[in-house]
């Protein structure tokens, strides 16, 4: 069975004094069943690493170059990332596919990259509300999902977050049959591309607003395996009842 998996995503938040909360987060997860990411800024990633050795939470980075190195100032390698103490690296996030036009095309690049380096890639997806609005939700995600993973995925290199733009950071939340459809549908593209056996070992996660008080009956919903969470990951004390309800899921 797919294990759960509850992943953070700072965001660019946070200077050495945030270090702090992962130290608290760590310290009430020593029992956790569900696999426990923080994707810290770059700058805090190899402290975090340092921080979080020997514990049951992994550290992950943002994003990547999809090149191994050379002439491309102000990014990062996946072997950069790997170094530092990294895990995963969540790619294609909708803030990276706007505000610096990353296509599927890009993300896939990425992901190679990623696996290359031994780092999980958390490929993101999601419709715009005029997407959502105007029927378009799962064409959008097929079609991402389609050209943003590279053949030789698995259920071991690659874990898919389902991330609606105008869920994240608004407070608003799909319905749960919303949630659901989506989650069914990828799935099933999951099956039909790579088959069965990588279908089934492949996490699908929710991200989009969840809180400590949404996420258990976000996480008792259809194909959901757990949650990307951004805002509520800052603090120990808003992951850690996310991290209980995914346990307990
Ligand atoms: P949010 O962000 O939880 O703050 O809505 C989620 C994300 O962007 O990964």
């Amino acid at each position: 069975m797919r294990q759960k998996m509850a992943a953070g995503n700072w965001k660019m938040n946070g200077t050495s004094a945030a270090l702090a909360e992962l130290e608290t987060l760590i310290q009430g997860q020593h029992a956790a069943t569900s696999e426990l990411l923080i994707c810290t800024p770059a700058t805090l990633l190899s402290r975090a690493a340092e921080l979080a050795a020997d514990s049951p939470v992994a550290i992950g980075g943002q994003d990547c170059h999809a090149a191994t190195s050379g002439a491309h100032t102000g990014d990062l390698s996946s072997d950069m990332l790997k170094d530092a103490g990294a895990t995963a690296v969540i790619l294609g996030h909708s803030e990276r596919r706007a505000d610096h036009s990353e296509t599927s095309e890009d993300v896939a690049a990425k992901t190679k990259s990623a696996w290359s380096a031994g780092l999980i890639a958390i490929v993101c997806l999601g419709e715009t509300l005029a997407e959502r609005e105007s029927g378009d939700t799962l064409s959008v995600v097929g079609n991402q999902l389609a050209a943003s993973l590279p053949d030789g995925a698995t259920g071991q290199n690659t874990v898919i977050a389902y991330e609606p733009v105008w869920a994240i950071g608004t407070g608003k939340v799909p319905s749960l049959a919303q949630i659901a459809e989506v989650h069914d549908f990828l799935r099933q593209a999951l099956t039909t591309r790579f088959g069965t056996e990588m279908a089934d070992a492949t996490r699908l996660l929710y991200g989009g607003s969840v809180k400590p008080g949404n996420a258990a009956e976000i996480f008792a919903t259809s194909n959901v395996d757990g949650a990307l969470v951004g805002g509520a990951s800052l603090k120990a004390a808003d992951f850690s009842p996310i991290i209980a309800a995914l346990d307990a899921s």
